[in-house]
């Protein structure tokens, strides 16, 4: 039996776990053609998330497309995507949407030139750079329009929305804020992770976006709801499980479903014999995945300056520690505070750590405070 606890890309059906508040609400959103701001911090499964909303739009006759901003360097082609994705989903007669294309002014097909030395304008798009925000207005009004022509309803997803930063901002929030607050046949879902941005997108009366949706911050999953997913697959595969408590599982990811998934994954492999999972072996997952990703820490290590490494081995040692605090100068002989903000700020920006809500600083990657606790170990 394959390994049921996937650990990348999209995952869906039976190897989703749980969420199903979360999907019930975004479908309530979705039916009432609402719009709403999914925010999480890096790899709580938003993408996983909008893929299985998808799967049951489609079963309710909705047509979703989905976009990625990552995939776009530019806002040119962030535009022909969206035009060229809605007219698939809507059309499929090639010949209607070639018909299609040639109304709009700045989404302009592009002529293929045939061996024959004839010329067609096929189905797909190109549009000057200068006039990407024009062409992108011009996409998003004309998929309203088609939407109502077929009677049919879209639900447009744009996942890595935080992205759209550079596009050089606000001008374009601006713009699109108004084309689509007039939209009564699309549902949108903005999904991004870069929480501070996103928050600062939607929750800033001076910024476009303010209001104009509503904010859903996903959080973890319930606990409960994950171990009955994991039991029943170890069940299913026939292994025995020894008096196991899960919740040293989810402690040691805190909670993030990518965390919890990779530990499943080893464990399903390290058992595939022996059939049988121990306690022991559960504790001693974090330690294993963070070797198998050990070259990439590595990498972070070296590059970290001094300040740096002993703020993450004490961060690493000490999960509530307070750097700023004269107790924890005095232990780890660094400071003066302005340097730790300093070094901090840069493994925030780097991606290496993150700040909680409530001010804390927390390895984005968990797999990465038992490596270095791990490097404490071998000293
Ligand atoms: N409900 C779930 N059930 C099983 N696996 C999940 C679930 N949610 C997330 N995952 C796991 O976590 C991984 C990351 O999920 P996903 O890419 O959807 O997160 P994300 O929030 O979009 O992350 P990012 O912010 O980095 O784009 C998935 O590849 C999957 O293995
Ligand atoms: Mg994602």
């Amino acid at each position: 039996m394959e390994n049921p606890f996937k650990y990348a890309g999209i995952v869906t059906g039976p190897y989703f776990a749980d969420r199903e508040q979360e999907i019930s609400e975004l479908l309530s959103e979705m039916r009432n053609l609402g719009r709403v701001f999914l925010v999480s911090p890096r790899r709580y499964g938003k993408t996983c998330l909008i893929f299985n909303l998808r799967d049951k739009l489609k079963k309710e006759g909705y047509h979703p497309i989905y976009l990625d901003l990552n995939a776009y360097p530019d806002l040119a082609s962030f535009s022909v995507a969206l035009t060229e994705r809605v007219s698939r989903a809507l059309e499929s007669s090639t010949d209607k949407l070639a018909k299609l294309i040639s109304t709009l002014k700045y989404l302009r097909p592009k002529v293929e030139v045939a061996p024959d030395g004839s010329l067609t304008a096929g189905v797909e798009m190109s549009v000057p750079r200068q006039q990407a925000l024009p062409a992108l207005l011009e996409g998003l009004h004309y998929s309203e329009r088609l939407a109502i022509k077929k009677g049919r309803k879209l639900i447009v997803a744009v996942d890595e929305f935080s992205d759209l930063e550079k596009y050089d901002g606000q001008t374009i929030e601006k713009a699109i804020r108004s084309e689509i607050q007039t939209h009564t046949h699309i549902g949108y879902v903005f999904s991004g992770s870069a929480q501070g941005v996103m928050l600062a997108i939607t929750q800033d009366p001076q910024r476009a976006f303010y209001r104009m949706g509503r904010i859903m911050e996903l959080g973890a999953i319930d606990r409960d709801a994950y171990q009955n997913f994991i039991i029943t697959w170890f069940k299913k595969g026939g292994y025995q499980l020894k008096n196991v408590d899960f919740e040293f599982l989810f402690d040691a990811a805190e909670d993030v479903p990518y965390s919890i998934q990779r530990m499943c994954n080893v464990l399903w492999e390290k058992a595939r014999s022996s059939r049988t999972i121990t306690q022991e072996m559960v504790e001693a997952l974090p330690l294993i995945v963070a070797r198998q990703d050990s070259a990439h820490f590595e990498l972070i290590w070296q590059t970290a300056s001094q300040t740096q490494k002993i703020l993450l081995m004490a961060l690493a040692k000490e999960r509530n520690a307070k750097p700023f605090s004269r107790q924890f100068q005095l232990t780890y002989g660094i400071g003066p505070s302005s340097s730790i903000k300093a070094s901090l700020e840069s493994l925030v920006k780097k991606g290496i750590l993150y700040q909680t809500p409530a001010g804390r600083y927390r390895f984005s990657d968990t797999f990465m405070r038992y490596w270095i606790l791990g490097l404490a170990q071998d000293d």
